[in-house]
């Protein structure tokens, strides 16, 4: 299958616990390039969701990467349980990380993949001086916490400058956005450079299946 140059990653957040393995079986069928896991500790966001056991689990499943996006106070605290869980890559957060250099080397020592997240309200230019150690950047387009939150379009402006940075000092890190993206969305954030696109409900949640709302995101990408 043509995944096209746009990757599309479902966010399980949003998925049916009960048939979390049939949904992501589905979701690769139908195109995944990877699977992105929200991490939540109910105090970095106001929210609790899920931890390593469901990587271990998920990882008898499928053959795709498990992307962990931490949502929690202290990821170096825990980036060991999710290395031996399984998890790909790591998505860690600037905001309230004072050592975020030595989280991003921690990442990568055991050879893993490794992205830095910015919320809607942080500038691209924290980015600068991390970006050459990077493999992704993950601009969030909804504050973190939640699934189905509405798209902030004030993200846009600052999608092209992550752009225009990535070009400049590491061409091939992945510009990755994370809330409120669906088959209307998703040609803005392609537009303005992204080119790996997170989605939960707009996959997960709806009624017309996992298989029907791929296809839907990825032709409205592909137009
Ligand atoms: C929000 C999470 C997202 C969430 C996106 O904090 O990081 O990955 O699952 O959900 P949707 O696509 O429904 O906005
Ligand atoms: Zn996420």
């Amino acid at each position: 299958m043509d995944k096209g140059i746009v990757k599309l990653a479902p966010s399980i957040l949003s998925a049916n616990f009960a048939q979390l393995g049939r949904q992501v079986a589905e979701a690769e069928q139908a195109g995944a390039d990877r699977v992105h896991i929200d991490v939540m500790d109910g105090h970095f966001v106001p929210n609790i969701s899920m931890g390593a056991p469901i990587i271990r689990s998920l990882r008898q499943v499928t053959l795709l990467p498990l992307e962990t996006h931490l949502m929690i106070s202290d990821p170096d605290f825990f980036l060991d349980e999710f290395t031996e869980a399984g998890s790909s890559s790591f998505l860690v957060h600037w905001e309230g990380n004072n050592n975020l250099h030595r989280t991003v080397q921690r990442i990568k020592a055991p050879g893993k993949r490794v992205g830095v997240v910015i919320n809607p309200a942080t500038p691209a230019a924290v980015l600068e001086e991390i970006l050459q150690d990077l493999d992704q950047v993950l601009v969030m387009t909804v504050d973190p916490g939640f699934g189905h939150q509405r798209f902030i379009d004030t993200t846009l402006p600052k999608i092209r400058r992550v752009r225009e940075m990535i070009d400049d000092i590491k061409p091939d890190c992945d510009l990755e956005v994370d809330g409120g993206i669906d088959a209307t969305t998703a040609p803005l954030v392609v537009d303005a450079g992204a080119n790996v696109l997170v989605a939960g409900s707009a996959i997960f949640g709806e009624r017309e299946g996992v298989t029907a709302a791929m296809n839907r995101l990825r032709a409205a990408v592909d137009k």
